[in-house]
């Protein structure tokens, strides 16, 4: 069945959170600017936004708004000097970013939690369809899932989750959800959703990762959503009342991805994420490798 909904063209991305597991390099800088290899990580997360077809986005932002916003914008300092020094590569580099996407802000006052953030959207999403990236987790370009997720809403209705199995002494860091099999392999019905749960209590080893395209309905239930894990207002808990009731805002399903992903909010998986990210790199890769092999063949052994 297909249903007859605008294209979905606006991404939303939350940024406002404190960022506390990186502390001190997020006391002033947002989480989301610190570097993978030479990119912010926010970057890598719209570039993903812009090659599935999106290219209104809106970040949510909080305290520590001024580098979030400066990146996307144009540095004419920076690029006529560049540009008198004839260095075309660096000046490319530097108005990749601002070239991007049209980019709005809005900030969320106080971090009340990601369904917060995603409610401080609805003005500028307005009654269509929209997808949400976590400015901190950070798909591999190469393994599409944005994309995939746009494809099914589109062919389902309702929203979509991202889903991705994981170990079950690890779901308890995650919202995790109560799953049926679809005809397509990669496509599950979610009928529940719970927000790190013990692992006793968890629906599944599925969890839900940070990519999401919501039916607008999201809104009005967020409005009406108490604070629930951790004093905050959880999207996840909005998103299981949609399971809960299609008539709502019709089915929720999940796209269950296995491909690269990295946590860069959390400091194993950041340094995992620039390890595997520099290691493929043409410019920088050949050296590093070399170095890494001879690092973890000889130094770590000593160890
Ligand atoms: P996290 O759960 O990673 O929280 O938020 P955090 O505060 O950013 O980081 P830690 O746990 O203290 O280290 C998930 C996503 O939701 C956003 C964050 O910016 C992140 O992208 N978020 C969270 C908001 O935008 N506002 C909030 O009130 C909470």
């Amino acid at each position: 069945m297909i249903h007859s909904h605008p294209r979905i063209s606006k991404a939303v991305i939350p940024a406002a959170g404190l960022g506390t597991r990186f502390l001190p390099a997020t006391k002033a800088t947002p989480k989301e600017m610190l570097p993978v290899v030479d990119k912010p990580a926010i970057q890598y997360v719209v570039e993903e936004a812009v090659a599935a077809g999106l290219d209104d986005v809106l970040m949510v932002t909080g305290r520590n708004k001024r580098p979030l916003e400066d990146h996307f914008d144009r540095n004419y300092e920076l690029e006529s000097a560049l540009e008198k020094k004839g260095d075309a590569d660096r000046l490319a580099k530097v108005q990749e970013s601002s070239d991007l996407a049209t980019m709005h802000y809005v900030r969320q006052g106080d971090p009340k939690g990601l369904g917060h953030a995603v409610l401080c959207a609805a003005p500028h999403v307005g009654d269509e369809p929209f997808a949400v990236l976590l400015g901190d987790d950070l798909i591999d370009p190469r393994d599409p899932l944005l994309r995939r997720m746009i494809e099914v809403q589109e062919q389902r209705g309702g929203s979509v989750v991202a889903l991705m199995e994981v170990a079950p002494e690890q779901i308890h860091l995650y919202g995790s959800a109560a799953v049926e099999a679809t005809e397509d392999s990669d496509v599950v019905r979610v009928s529940g959703l719970v927000e790190k749960p013990d692992p006793a209590d968890a629906p599944s080893n599925y969890a839900i990762i940070g990519r999401y395209v919501l039916d607008p309905a999201v809104f009005g239930i967020l409005r009406r959503t108490e604070p629930g894990r951790g004093g905050e207002i959880q999207l996840t808990d909005a998103l299981q009342q949609l399971a809960a009731d299609e008539r709502i805002g019709g089915p929720v399903h999940g796209v269950v991805f296995k491909g690269r992903r990295y946590d860069t909010g959390d400091r194993g998986d950041y340094l995992r994420a620039i390890v595997r990210l520099a290691c493929e790199r043409e410019d920088l890769g050949p050296d590093f490798r070399s170095w890494l092999r001879r690092y973890v063949t000889e130094e770590m052994q000593e160890r």
